[in-house]
């Protein structure tokens, strides 16, 4: 798909949730457990965000964030969240295919279910989260799995834009893997992600 198409790909989708958060509005549940690692003063990137659910709970924590999205209802819709919960998050409309990508700026890069990218541009979205990050900060990663295409619950139908933990191993190759757990669980966030999933998840400390 190329721009425009995939930008009114996903503006469809979140049209089609109606008056509702497509992907519901709690943070996503790996990330939430991942609260330790979040505290006030901490920099935080979260990329492709959606609809707010993940920056607002980000921003709840302290942290200074920074939002990517390229949907500008998922954006509204953020903004909305955002002032319903009483904190700010610096919200930025860019297709981060073409994103002019900070460096070492953040001490966390976030990034969940962005599987939109392929094999064709996933180097290039790597590249950029990766380099966002500051020596020492960490990147946090939710996918799916291959297994996820018997379950249909969420995620894109092509194979190859799913994540294997060998692959995150090669991707993340130098930085300390903290954690990387391939497991299956039940989502429930919004009418978007519902149902048994195969899922992987991802903390890596880039080195100093
Ligand atoms: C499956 S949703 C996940 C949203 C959010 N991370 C969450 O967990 O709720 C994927 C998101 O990626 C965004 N997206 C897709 N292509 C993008 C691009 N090229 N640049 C920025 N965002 C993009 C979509 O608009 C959508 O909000």
């Amino acid at each position: 798909m190329s721009f425009p198409d995939y930008a009114d790909f996903w503006e469809g989708r979140y049209r089609s949730a109606g008056d509702g958060y497509l992907f519901g509005t709690a943070a996503n549940h790996f990330l939430a457990g991942q609260a330790g690692r979040f505290g006030a003063g901490q920099r935080v990137l979260s990329v492709a965000d959606g609809e707010g659910r993940n920056s607002v709970w980000l921003a709840e924590q302290g942290c200074e964030v920074t939002a990517v999205e390229l949907s500008g209802l998922a954006l509204e819709r953020a903004a909305k969240l955002a002032r319903g919960r009483h904190v700010a998050v610096d919200f930025v409309q860019a297709d981060i295919f073409h994103w002019d990508w900070p460096q070492a700026a953040f001490d966390a890069v976030v990034g969940i279910f962005i599987q939109f990218a392929g094999p064709a541009e996933r180097p290039r979205l790597f590249a950029g989260m990766k380099g966002a990050v500051k020596p020492g900060g960490i990147l946090v990663l939710q996918g799916y799995t291959p297994k996820q295409l018997e379950y249909k619950t969420g995620g894109p139908s092509a194979v190859e834009n799913l994540y294997t933990e060998a692959q995150l191993r090669g991707e993340f190759d130098g930085w300390e893997i903290e954690h990387l757990l391939d497991h299956e669980d039940i989502v429930a966030e919004g009418s978007g992600h519902v149902g048994r999933s195969a899922l992987i998840d991802l903390v890596a400390r880039r080195p100093l």
